[in-house]
């Protein structure tokens, strides 16, 4: 049978609500901290973090520590120095969110820092603990952030070799013939990802044997990570992680406390269990780090864009070499001749920063959509027809095709959708009494989104029973996104069997090896890993089947079908299932490697947890998923309170296989994209952050949540993978900080180009 034949006209493509759905909304779905249930045997912890930027611990009293009850032990850098051994950052070609090692020595390196590990019988008890921990410190000064004095300026290649700026043409030349140049600084502020789902882990030993349960969206990492770390055998080590109750960029990589839990169960013989609190999942975890961007555009007389030049800073820690780059995107987003980008990251005494939810693109394209939003005005042109004017079916950079370019598209069904047509383009000039009683200005605003399409080598078993049950499973995560539920329809659409037959595994290091889940490319590997695995239980079925002696000898196998509990040849002669599987069933591994990849090598990658991320397309093409956004803001004419009433959003992202999940993903990521407008800003004091829990740290809540609507847009692409995949996660945040700042300067006259846009700014 041929390996996609059966995938037509099944579940898949239609909606379907998460099949995990229920358990989530009753309470019976499983977290990482909840998977082990109530155990009397399992310890308790809680950390101890610094209160300084950066110096050295010169003495602990744990006088007071000391007599709370149950405590049964602090752990320092007196206790720890030298036993976790060092291991590089996940994306230097090891398993670490960060290289950095705390209670290995006495330095402290940054606020925040963990200084402590104390566990006592219950949590209340090592929280109490843990708060009469007295440090003294030697402090030292510390740098926070850009311009700090001691703030350390390189070009992005110092840090990830593999980085190149962009030149192409002669970017001050085309500046220099532009009939009309926009030249502007933009700024996006520091944001944590706060998942609702703490950090939490908890570690077992059962002689040399470590069991960690953590909520983590990558357990290969963890668990070679963890290996190298303490000097264990990878097979010795066990991780496993529940559904993961958000993670929106963080939990990537191994974490700086899993080895501390371990190391802590080690020593007291007990299982140990961290739950570290919201607070310190700022210092603990990664972060979104702040940028700035200095943008030039040249376009002539008629709107066509002469020369790009996209400039841009990111803070990093000092200690690792994770960099935010995001200017490729810019330089290769629309037709011009004449382009050059520069990125530099700006080193500072601070946690190191992570990936966050479409990383580059969120703050990149809030520079680049705004810098063209102010060159329509400059024009006095349509932005819409300013973008079509400088729509582009190749990359401007390598000259390589899109496989696809459906980015006007997405702009003429989002526009038709959301009503620009009356827009009234004089900022300034729109007022809707009907909407709001009082002084309301109204902005319509719009912006591109785009997002390169990943995939990534995964492994998977598939299952089938003589009984019609089916099974998958593979080391990768239900992060919320819906995989459960798009593995369990594919299945059913690939074996002919009931949904509700279908049972799926994931997250557990036990379980054939896949990657990350992560850069949108969940759907685009775990689809195409199923794919092959379907494939290869009904060739087995159809090939014994029609072999010397099956009762179907003599057919053809590659027109056999499985469907309805049947192998059925075209002649109408048919077989139960139950005697085309055999009494036990039929399984499979699949080994899927995506295109343009060397197989072994991505393979042998993904069994030792590295990360083997790659681009759709298969180096052929460029192939993206787009969006246009949409955003309406009424913004008060004397206080400058700012409303988002709308948002519309058109996106192309390949085929959609489930376009329930994809809608709420698009929906959810549009009302990120609001948070990341006029709401989320972790505010960096000295170089430690002053807001750090969810109180002061503001996010959108329901009633900020405005009318929003993302509509799909038809994307086939035979190119992008065999399966046309290109995966959606991230693509609805991007651009809507962009549309919104549009919209306000369409409202008020004013250009903000500094997030979070404050009431005070438009007042
Ligand atoms: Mo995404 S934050 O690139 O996994």
């Amino acid at each position: 049978m041929d390996a996609g034949a059966q995938d037509t006209d099944g579940r898949l493509g239609r909606p379907h609500t998460r099949v995990e759905g229920p358990d989530k909304v009753t309470g019976r779905a499983l977290y990482s901290s909840d998977l082990t249930g109530p155990d009397r045997d399992t310890a308790h912890a809680a950390l101890v973090t610094s209160a300084i930027a950066r110096g050295r611990i010169t003495g602990f009293d744990l006088a007071a520590a000391g007599r709370v009850p149950g405590l049964l032990g602090i752990f320092t850098h007196r206790d720890f120095a030298g036993a976790v051994a060092p291991v590089k950052h996940l994306m230097a070609g090891g398993y670490a969110n960060s290289a950095h090692r705390p209670l290995d020595s006495d330095a402290v390196a940054y606020a925040g820092q963990i200084v402590a590990l104390v566990v006592a019988e219950t949590r209340e008890a090592a929280e109490a603990a843990a708060g009469a921990v007295r440090v003294s410190y030697a402090s030292e000064p510390a740098a926070g952030g850009f311009d700090a004095p001691g703030a350390e300026t390189v070009g992005l290649a110092v840090l990830k070799p593999q980085h190149e700026d962009i030149a192409r043409g002669d970017a001050e030349a085309g500046l220099r013939e532009a009939a009309v140049r926009v030249d502007a600084q933009y700024e996006t502020p520091v944001q944590h990802h706060n998942p609702i789902e703490l950090f939490t882990t908890r570690a077992a030993w059962d002689g040399d044997r470590l069991t960690v349960h953590e909520p983590t969206r990558y357990v290969g990492a963890v668990q070679h990570g963890l290996a190298a770390q303490l000097g264990l055998d990878p097979d010795r080590v066990r991780v496993v992680a529940g559904l993961i109750g958000g993670h929106f960029g963080s939990k990537f990589a191994l974490s700086q406390h899993t080895a501390l839990v371990a190391l802590a169960a080690k020593r007291l013989g007990r299982p140990v269990s961290l739950v570290p609190s919201r607070r310190q999942g700022f210092t603990i975890a990664n972060y979104r780090p702040e940028s700035r961007h200095r943008l030039r555009l040249g376009a002539d007389r008629t709107g066509r864009f002469t020369a790009l030049v996209h400039e841009a800073e990111t803070v990093t820690s000092r200690f690792d070499p994770f960099v935010m780059e995001g200017a490729e995107v810019s330089a290769s987003l629309y037709a011009c001749p004449n382009i050059r980008t520069e990125e530099r990251a700006v080193r500072v005494d601070r946690n190191t920063p992570g990936p966050m939810r479409a990383p580059p693109e969120v703050p990149f394209l809030f520079a680049l959509e705004s810098a063209v939003d102010e060159m329509a005005v400059a024009l006095t042109m349509d932005p819409i027809a300013l973008r079509r004017l400088n729509d582009t079916a190749v990359d401007p950079v390598s000259g390589k095709p899109f496989s696809t370019r459906p980015l006007m598209a997405c702009f003429d069904a989002g526009a038709r959708a959301f009503g620009w047509s009356r827009r009234v383009p004089r900022p300034g000039s729109m007022r809707d009494a009907t909407v709001r009683d009082g002084p309301w200005r109204v902005g319509l605003g719009c912006a591109t989104s785009v997002r390169p399409a990943k995939i990534a080598a995964a492994t998977m078993r598939v299952r089938l029973g003589p009984d019609g049950a089916a099974e998958v499973s593979c080391a990768h995560h239900e992060i919320g996104n819906g995989i459960t539920t798009l593995l369990a329809l594919g299945t059913a659409d690939g074996l002919g069997v009931p949904v509700e037959r279908v049972t799926v595994r994931l997250g557990d290091t036990a379980l054939p090896a896949a990657g990350i889940s992560g850069g949108s490319s969940t759907t685009t590997s775990l689809m195409s890993a199923l794919a092959l695995g379907c494939g290869q239980i009904r060739d087995a079925l159809a090939r014994a089947a029609t072999g010397p002696g099956g009762r179907l000898a003599g057919r053809d196998p590659g027109t056999l079908r499985l469907a309805g509990g049947r192998l059925a040849a075209p002649d109408g002669t048919r077989i139960a299932l139950a005697e085309a599987v055999g009494p036990a069933g039929v399984e499979t591994l699949a080994e899927f490697v995506p295109v343009g990849g060397d197989r072994e090598t991505a393979l042998a990658g993904l069994r030792r947890g590295h990360i083997g991320l790659a681009f759709g397309g298969g180096g052929r093409a460029l192939s993206w998923g787009f969006g246009a956004q949409f955003a309406e803001v009424h913004v008060h004419a004397e206080t400058g309170e700012i409303r988002v009433a709308r948002l519309t959003g058109a996106f192309a992202a390949g085929r959609i296989l489930n376009p329930l999940t994809a809608r709420s993903q698009l929906t959810g990521g549009m009302i990120w994209g609001l948070g990341s407008a006029l709401l989320e800003e972790t505010v960096v004091d000295g170089a430690a952050y002053r807001n750090p829990d969810l109180a002061e740290y503001l996010v959108p809540t329901a009633a900020d949540a405005p009318e929003v609507e993302a509509l799909l847009v038809d994307d086939p692409d035979d190119q992008v993978d065999a399966l046309g995949l290109k995966g959606l996660g991230e693509l609805g945040i991007i651009g809507v900080n962009a549309a919104i700042a549009n919209a306000v300067h369409h409202a008020t006259g004013r250009r903000i180009r500094s997030l979070p846009i404050r009431l005070e700014d438009v007042a």
